[in-house]
């Protein structure tokens, strides 16, 4: 759990660095429709948790460095026993100052009234604009209030800044409290995908194994999944982002699931590829050779000092004279990376920023240059090879076979750490485990 005083270390960092005599703008995340009457669950805006922990909608916070009667307001639902019978509890402004530090909190009713004076004498605006046109509209009318009040004396702000730009790069370094909740993140996703390497069996379908999967997350406090689960028998282990998840896992095929957890907002994001009857055969494990290679070169350079590119170019390598050695290319290697004739069977990058989003923020290049790599950075390292079902150019035996491996991997000061090994990826290993299978719950 992150605690209180990081949610205020996060807050004072942020203030820190902001130009002088300005304010900060945020809002949480809308609700959103699901159907009719009905909303989807609700996941607090990264930012605004990443800064508050307030996990409430319909909720603003202004961060004002030097304000003499505090520097972090928050506006949000006030406690009302009948919505709170209904929908919930509410922690009200009065909760928003006792649990999550607020100096200064309102009823979000009240904000065009008190909002607009916070801003007012303030030289620039931190927000931003373009991602709710809802709230964007507020915010100009805000302005504009204190603008019409001119010749009264009003001083209203010269300049808009992006506040993503200051925000993302400190989320992009994690401190050792965030490290630990990504690490129990990945253990919870790495024992799913052992469960689910334990009861798979042929004729089972796709989403009776993502079931698995749900079960173990939710079972450790991993109320969701940090993305929509993809699990892939066959062919469909080709479709890089196949969610449909409604066929029959067949005797012979490999399945390809990409399963992570979301714990404390913290994403984990993990692939395992296996064989559905236990036994990889001996195409399937040729293909699987070569991208465990890959991925292990490409851990290999997640160490201070490499730079954001490394682990794929690493992986590039492997992947392109594996594919090479197996015929599915034939020319030099140089040659297939420098024509990317590897994009055939390789078209995505081998990894990302990982963080309380999957995608996590934070630049990739800084000056036009690929971003150094420094302990506190986490990303996943995620090569695969997929040969489409239909790919005349290659021998029959490989079509149709997806294998992609994915872990969570921190950078650390001696080189990394690797969240998610708590399951196996060796061939002999996963072969093992697969044969030990779970006793019926
Ligand atoms: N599951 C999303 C990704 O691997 O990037
Ligand atoms: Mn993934
Ligand atoms: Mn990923």
């Amino acid at each position: 759990m992150i605690s209180r005083q990081e949610f205020a270390r996060r807050r004072r960092e942020l203030m820190d660095n902001m130009e002088e005599n300005s304010i900060v703008i945020l809002p949480a995340a809308p609700e959103r429709r699901r159907n009719r009457d009905i909303d989807h669950a609700y996941r607090q805006d990264s930012d605004f948790w990443y800064l508050s922990g307030f996990p409430e909608p319909e909720a603003v916070m202004a961060l004002i460095p030097g304000r003499e009667h505090g520097e972090f307001v928050m506006f949000c639902r006030e406690r009302d026993r009948e919505m709170e019978t209904w929908h919930g509890y509410r922690r009200g402004p009065e909760g928003a100052v006792k649990d999550f530090g607020a100096d200064d909190a309102f009823p979000i009713s009240d904000i065009d009234e008190i909002l607009p004076g916070l801003i007012e004498g303030r030289d620039r605006v931190y927000y931003d604009m373009g991602r709710d046109p809802e709230f964007d509209r507020q915010v100009m009318s805000w302005v504009n209030s204190i603008r019409a009040k001119v010749r009264s004396g009003a001083h209203p702000p010269g300049e808009f800044l992006a506040l993503n730009h200051f925000l993302h790069d400190q989320r992009l370094f994690k401190s050792s409290l965030e490290i630990k909740v990504m690490r129990r993140a990945g253990e919870i996703a790495a024992a799913a995908h052992v469960r689910a390497m334990q009861v798979v069996e042929p004729g089972m379908y796709e989403y009776q194994l993502e079931a698995e999967y749900l079960h173990e997350f939710m079972r450790h406090g991993a109320r969701a999944p940090a993305y929509p689960t993809i699990v892939g028998g066959g062919r469909n282990g080709c479709i890089l982002h196949y969610v449909d998840n409604n066929q029959k896992l067949k005797d012979g095929d490999l399945v390809l699931v990409d399963a992570g957890a979301e714990f404390h907002c913290y994403a984990s994001d993990i692939t395992r590829t296996f064989p559905v009857n236990g036994k990889f055969s001996a195409e399937q494990q040729a293909v699987y050779e070569v991208v465990l290679a890959s991925q292990l070169a490409a851990i290999e350079q997640v160490k201070p000092g490499k730079h954001w590119n490394s682990p794929h170019e690493a992986a590039v390598q492997v992947l392109t004279q594996g594919m090479k050695d197996l015929g599915l290319l034939k020319g030099e290697v140089s040659e297939l990376i420098e024509t990317e004739a590897y994009r055939r069977f390789y078209m995505h990058r081998t990894g990302h920023w990982l963080g309380l989003d999957v995608h996590d923020v934070g630049d990739y290049k800084v000056h036009d240059e690929w971003r150094v790599l420094e302990p506190g950075m986490v990303m996943t390292v995620e090569p695969g090879i997929y040969i489409a079902p239909d790919d005349s150019s290659v021998a029959s035996k490989w079509r149709g076979i997806g294998v992609r491996i994915e872990d969570d991997v921190a950078v650390t000061r001696k080189g990394c750490e690797v969240f998610t090994d708590g399951v196996p990826k060796s061939v002999a290993e996963i072969e093992k485990l697969m044969k030990k299978k779970r006793r019926a719950a």
